[in-house]
């Protein structure tokens, strides 16, 4: 039998959820637990089959957006008179609307748009990397991985870097929302704030209407599918949900690299000697640390995921952390190896119609961060070894929320 005592709400296992996974998965790939009134489900097989079938397991779950109803009504009021109301898009609709949101985001993130963002990145990773570097290195969370993905989406939706700082506020409003700890006045403080992101972004849509320019913002303004646009609370709504998936996520990531590049000695020669195996580290990082620990489904009708039936209506969170480290799926899953054949099997990016848009935009940075700080320094270390990084304590997103390096000069 396994240690019942386990719960997905508290605090360590949060920080560091896979001892629970190892000891969970000895009773099967499904665990309900009873903390948290859902599933859990942690086996590789059983998250490709959920996430490919959109019909029995849906991802309109309200969970990741909706306040209790009354505060919920006073915030659409607000988003009304000053914002668009928000509509369910991408990570949190279903077919068909997904399937017509998808089609544009996939038509505007196409190669063109993906090496204009690699040439973005070059370039601003440098100059980031050179002051966190100038400075004598210090908190990567809060000097390099929390600005670059706000920065990157900011050029995409037209924003020159002068206007990258006000960005960030919009981003942090953005990535604020989703606390469930907001007290309701910080919640009308962020819906006013993310409102203002709103205007923006619709005065933006406007002037691309007539004048087109290389960005995604820009191109998602001109793209249909038969003949048929986005409205503009859609648009909107797009942005806002690309905002939030960007951020934390490769943040996490960027910051998970770091720690285990500062780590290990060996693995930091290794790869500044051949720099080509930083695609098969990134890999590896993303399979060990997957920065979206789990996200939510809702089964639409009694199904089975394998042998377990599943009643209507039931809420599951696939862990997709878990399914990284399945046995069954990668040989000694606990080891970070990035010899491993199969690292980039991964489900990080979840798997099925809503796989990543973003997935190759993260790669690119995790590559391009790596490739800098490993090309400008001899040897990077934990400042002060494991008191140098704290742990992110949520459900959705995992990894280090403090990371303090040091390092040598090259
Ligand atoms: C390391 C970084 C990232 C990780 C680990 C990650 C992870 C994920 C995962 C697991 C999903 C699947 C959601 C589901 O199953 O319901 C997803 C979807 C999504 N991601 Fe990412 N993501 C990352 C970076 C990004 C970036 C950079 C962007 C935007 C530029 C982005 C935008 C999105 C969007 C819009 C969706 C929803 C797609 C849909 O529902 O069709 N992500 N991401």
């Amino acid at each position: 039998m396994t240690d019942s005592t386990i719960s997905f709400l508290d605090p360590e296992v949060q920080k560091c959820p896979y001892g629970a996974y190892r000891e969970l998965r000895k009773d099967g790939p499904v665990y309900f637990d009873e903390s948290c009134g859902f599933y859990m489900v942690f086996g590789y097989d059983e998250i490709r089959q959920i996430t490919a079938d959109p019909a029995t397991f849906s991802s309109v779950t309200g969970l990741l957006l909706v306040k209790d109803t009354g505060e919920q009504e006073h915030l659409n009021k607000v988003f009304e008179e000053h914002g668009f109301l928000p509509v369910n898009t991408l990570v949190v609709a279903d077919p068909p609307i997904h399937t017509f949101h998808r089609s544009l985001v996939d038509k505007a993130f196409n190669a063109i748009a993906l090496k204009r963002m690699e040439a973005f990145l070059e370039i601003t990773v440098g100059r980031i990397v050179d002051q966190f570097l100038g400075k004598g290195g210090g908190d990567f969370y809060t000097d390099v991985a929390a600005i670059l993905p706000s920065y990157v989406i900011a050029d995409q939706m037209g924003f020159s870097s002068d206007d990258f700082e006000k960005f960030r506020t919009w981003t942090d409003a953005v990535v604020a929302e989703a606390n469930p700890n907001n007290t309701p006045a910080e919640q009308l403080e962020i819906t006013r704030t993310i409102c203002d992101l709103h205007q923006h972004i619709s005065e933006k849509a406007d002037y691309f209407l007539l004048n087109p320019r290389p960005c995604l913002l820009s191109d998602m303004v001109h793209a249909d599918v038969d003949g048929q646009r986005l409205t503009r609370q859609e648009l909107v709504s797009i942005f806002v949900i690309l905002i939030a998936g960007a951020h934390d996520t490769t943040t996490s990531s960027l910051c998970s690299a770091l720690y285990r590049l500062a780590k290990d000695r060996e693995l930091q020669d290794r790869l500044r000697e051949n720099s080509t195996l930083i695609t098969k580290f990134v890999e590896e990082v993303l399979r060990f640390d997957s920065p979206v620990a789990g996200l939510f489904r809702r089964a639409t009708c009694d199904t089975m995921i394998g042998e377990i039936p599943i009643a209507k209506d039931s809420l599951l969170m696939i862990r997709y952390g878990a399914a990284n480290r399945d046995p069954k799926m990668f040989e000694h899953p606990d080891t970070f190896n990035i010899d491993r054949t199969n690292a980039s099997r991964h489900l990080s990016f979840g798997s099925g119609p809503h796989t990543c848009v973003g997935n190759l935009l993260a790669r690119a940075e995790l590559r391009i961060a790596v490739a800098n700080m490993l090309k400008k320094t001899r040897e990077i270390r934990l400042k002060d070894g494991e008191a140098s990084v704290s742990w992110l304590t949520q459900f959705i997103v995992y990894g280090p929320n403090r990371l303090e390096l040091a390092f040598s000069p090259a």
